[in-house]
């Protein structure tokens, strides 16, 4: 096998690959990765607040939000993560840039879609203010629920209209992956 990788290379080190070489596939948008990452968790997040309330949304958010971001990252061949300056779950680690960006924009911002980086603010509407909002306002329940599932949970205390965080995506594998 090695040695068949070695000719196959060589061959393709050549002009002759372009001929034997596959059609790239067509890349779609990065934000066409974000829509569809966003819209899924959304449905599922509305879909369990009006079954559940809070309570039974953190759980399902819980599970199914890291799934849904690994279904994403492989339909589309790209990274892709939340992050924000006061996390709930730290994983997965921000890129640089996406640090960076927070850094210098902790009101929020413009974003970036150049074409290999995508970076969506979040602001905090007042839905995300159930499980982000002023602790005291939340019920027992849901109190013990975020810290038996998140003990070291930082995402509490915002207010509305403020940044909540980013969604980001990247074609780079190195400064995608942050890690
Ligand atoms: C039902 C409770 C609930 C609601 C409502 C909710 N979130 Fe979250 N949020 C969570 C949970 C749980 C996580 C951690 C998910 C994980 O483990 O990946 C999270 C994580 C996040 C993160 C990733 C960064 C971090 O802190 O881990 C962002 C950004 C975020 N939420 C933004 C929002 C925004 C914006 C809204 C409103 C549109 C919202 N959330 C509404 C429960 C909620």
């Amino acid at each position: 096998m090695k040695r068949l990788a070695v000719v196959l290379l060589a061959a393709c080190s050549g002009i002759g690959c372009a001929k034997i070489s596959p059609a790239p596939a067509p890349t779609k948008p990065l934000s066409a990765a974000a829509d569809a990452f966003q819209g899924a968790l959304q449905k599922e997040l509305q879909t369990a607040m009006a079954h559940g309330g809070p309570v039974e949304a953190v759980a399902v958010c819980a599970d199914r939000a890291p799934k849904l971001r690994a279904d994403t990252e492989r339909d589309f061949g790209i990274h892709l993560g939340r992050a924000s300056t006061r996390r709930r779950n730290p994983s997965p680690a921000a890129p640089p840039w996406v640090t960076d960006w927070l850094a210098a924009n902790p009101n929020g911002g413009a974003g970036i879609d150049d074409g290999t980086r995508l970076l969506r603010p979040l602001l905090t509407g007042d839905v995300c203010l159930k499980c982000h909002g002023d602790p005291t306002t939340f019920s027992p329940e849901l109190r013990n629920k975020i810290d038996s599932l998140y003990p070291n949970d930082r995402a509490t205390g915002f207010k509305a209209g403020e940044l909540r965080g980013v969604l980001w995506a990247s074609r780079d594998p190195e400064g995608g992956a942050g890690k």
